[in-house]
């Protein structure tokens, strides 16, 4: 069943678990992902980055997640992950996107804020969730999303109760010490500040740069706030490695390598969902 952001997040913040938003971009992730959910029983959050305009459209994106996702039991959302395009925005969200991120935070503070609040009414006005981000953070290896020029800014705490409560977004992505991609040590993930976020704010709370961070992080974020986990570069990894391990044995139809990739992208995802917890 195709939900908005907001039903998924608000019993998972409240019972302390976090969902996956996994980032999709062709029938294969979109499947592979869906079907991770349904295996788990678990609630998914399907994330199509406006990165991905060239893999697929956002009007085929939400006709291929509607009709994979209208007649199953689990609750899916689709996501617009990381826009800064109010044009992309609204056609997310006319296209039948579930939620959108509107993306402000390389803007200054007050030119954020500004456009959150206007993607907040219209889209709940349309009965979608808006997603938004205060501080920023850094790339790390492989990243696909960020560039070399992202600077981490942790996320102010004060700033960020004055901005949810003026913007009234559902969902608040935050900067503690996560990175795009993969980690090149151990993060560094500042409980601290995550906590002082959730407190002043008492909205569920997105963590970005999900791929590789170790377990007892992850349980430490969800205990503080963290509702929403966001995975990307470790899914694209995983399936790309095993596929060029099953290359070298085989020569398959494309139909059939086609339904292998989307077996590895179930697993990777399947891990992560066992990690999360509900
Ligand atoms: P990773 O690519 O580091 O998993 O991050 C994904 C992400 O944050 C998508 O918005």
């Amino acid at each position: 069943m195709l939900t908005n952001l907001r039903s998924i997040l608000s019993e998972a913040y409240s019972q302390k678990y976090a969902v996956g938003s996994f980032n999709g971009y062709n029938s294969e992730t979109f499947r592979g992902i869906i079907e991770a959910g349904k295996e788990t029983n678990t609630p998914i959050i399907l994330a199509f980055g406006a990165k991905y305009l060239k893999n697929m459209s956002l009007d085929t994106a939400a006709a291929i997640v509607k009709s994979i996702a209208s007649d199953i039991d689990i609750p899916v959302c689709l996501h617009l992950d990381h826009c800064s395009d109010m044009n992309i925005i609204f056609q997310a969200i006319k296209a039948g996107f579930g939620s959108v991120m509107y993306d402000g935070s390389m803007l200054p503070y007050e030119e954020n804020l500004k456009n959150t609040k206007m993607v907040c009414e219209v889209a709940h006005a349309c009965n979608v969730s808006v997603e938004a981000e205060l501080g920023s953070i850094a790339a790390g290896e492989r990243s696909h999303e960020g560039s070399a020029d992202d600077k981490e800014v942790y996320t102010n705490p004060a700033l960020a109760k004055e901005f949810v409560e003026e913007t009234k977004v559902d969902a608040l992505a935050v900067s503690v010490g996560t990175v795009h991609g993969l980690y090149k040590g151990k993060p560094n993930i500042r409980i601290d500040i995550l906590k002082e976020i959730n407190e002043q704010v008492g909205i569920p709370l997105v963590l970005h740069g999900g791929s590789g961070i170790p377990e007892e992080d992850i349980l430490n974020c969800i205990a503080n706030g963290i509702a929403k986990i966001n995975v990307n570069t470790e899914i694209a990894t995983y399936a790309v490695e095993e596929t060029t391990k099953y290359l070298q044995n085989e020569q398959p139809h494309f139909s059939v390598l086609s339904l292998k990739q989307e077996e590895y992208v179930k697993e990777i995802v399947k891990k992560y969902i066992t990690f999360f917890g509900k």
